[in-house]
């Protein structure tokens, strides 16, 4: 018999101002493009901004359908497209901020499963870890990659 844990570091901090310049001006992205969401029937509108290596900087939102399941989420919207118009420069971080009935929630957004899964394949795709800057009014948390948010992930491996 073997036991395992897993530990996952989370940095907190009060507000924006408290982050480092960079991890700011994802920050600032992702919150001005919640307003683009297309969300009429959660009225939960998410923006997730996703910083390249080469400093470029994609935004997404996410997308609502009358077929509930046929929407998408920020996050996904957002690397999917950073990772096929760039499909060669590595995602370094990604920053999720979201609007609930029009006030920015005060707790931090967190990445849905699907999503970290997608993250996932972008860190394993690069060999880069993605910092994840999820973003509240009262509260912003900052993990350091994706696989700490997704132990046991399904991943290349087990498809061999
Ligand atoms: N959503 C995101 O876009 N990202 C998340 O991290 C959580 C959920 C979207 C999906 C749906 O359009 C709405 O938020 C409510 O779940």
């Amino acid at each position: 018999m073997k036991e395992t844990q897993f530990s996952i570091k989370i940095t907190e901090y009060s507000n924006k101002t408290e982050l480092e310049k960079v991890d700011n001006t994802l920050a600032n992205e992702a919150y001005s493009i919640c307003d683009n969401a297309y969300a009429p029937y959660s009225k939960f509108k998410v923006g997730a901004a996703v910083l390249l290596k080469n400093g470029k900087i994609i935004t997404g939102t996410n997308q609502e359908n009358a077929a509930y399941p046929s929407g998408l989420c920020a996050e996904r919207t957002a690397l999917f497209y950073a990772n096929s118009k760039y499909p060669d420069i590595p995602v370094i971080a990604i920053a999720i901020a979201a609007k609930n009935n029009g006030v920015f929630t005060e707790l931090p957004v967190s990445p849905c499963g699907s999503c970290r899964q997608v993250i996932i394949e972008t860190e394993t795709r690069f060999k880069t870890p993605v910092k994840i800057i999820m973003l509240g009014s009262n509260k912003i948390s900052i993990i350091e990659n994706a696989k700490s948010l997704l132990p046991l992930s399904f991943n290349e491996n087990d498809i061999l």
